[in-house]
């Protein structure tokens, strides 16, 4: 009788046992789930959607009213301020993605490759392009300029 009941404790430990870790094993997954979820809540910024660079002081990038070229990754961008809010022109042609040459005094922004042309607003005015230059989001918090830099292949 003795051993008998000792066999059932041993039994019903094993079973405990099992079930614990089975528990275990599943609050794991479902936490590794959450944290998953959460981590991709939190980057908004993930390469597949982008991502926001800080530029620093709005003041020390362009005065308002003004025109700036700015180099970020590797890409031009034309910064227009207005007040405290600031356009920004991605400065590849979309024509056929050569690189722009701003060029103020004509009120154009060309292109070399083909001769194509935009206004200072991204229109094209000249073919070959006949698409208008691509818009980056941008933010002023605190003063400062954010740019959100789209994925690649992105449009
Ligand atoms: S790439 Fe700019 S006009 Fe062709």
């Amino acid at each position: 009788m003795g051993s008998h009941n000792k066999d059932m404790e041993h039994t019903k430990l094993g079973r405990t046992s099992r079930r614990t870790w089975l528990v275990a094993i599943g609050m794991a997954v479902g936490a590794a789930s959450v944290l998953r979820a959460v981590h991709l809540y939190l980057q908004p910024t993930a390469p597949a959607h982008g991502h926001s660079v800080d530029l620093g002081p709005l003041d020390a990038i362009v005065q308002d009213g003004q025109r700036k070229v700015v180099s970020i990754e590797g890409m031009n961008v034309l910064i227009a301020r207005t007040g405290l809010s600031a356009v920004a022109l991605d400065l590849t042609c979309t024509h056929a993605g050569c690189p722009l040459h701003v060029r103020e005094d004509a009120k154009r922004i060309l292109c070399s490759c083909h001769g194509g042309a935009f206004d200072l607003d991204g229109q094209p005015v000249k073919a070959p392009p006949t698409k208008p230059l691509r818009v980056l989001q941008t933010q002023v918090i605190h003063g400062s300029l954010f740019l959100r830099i789209p994925a690649r292949g992105s449009a």
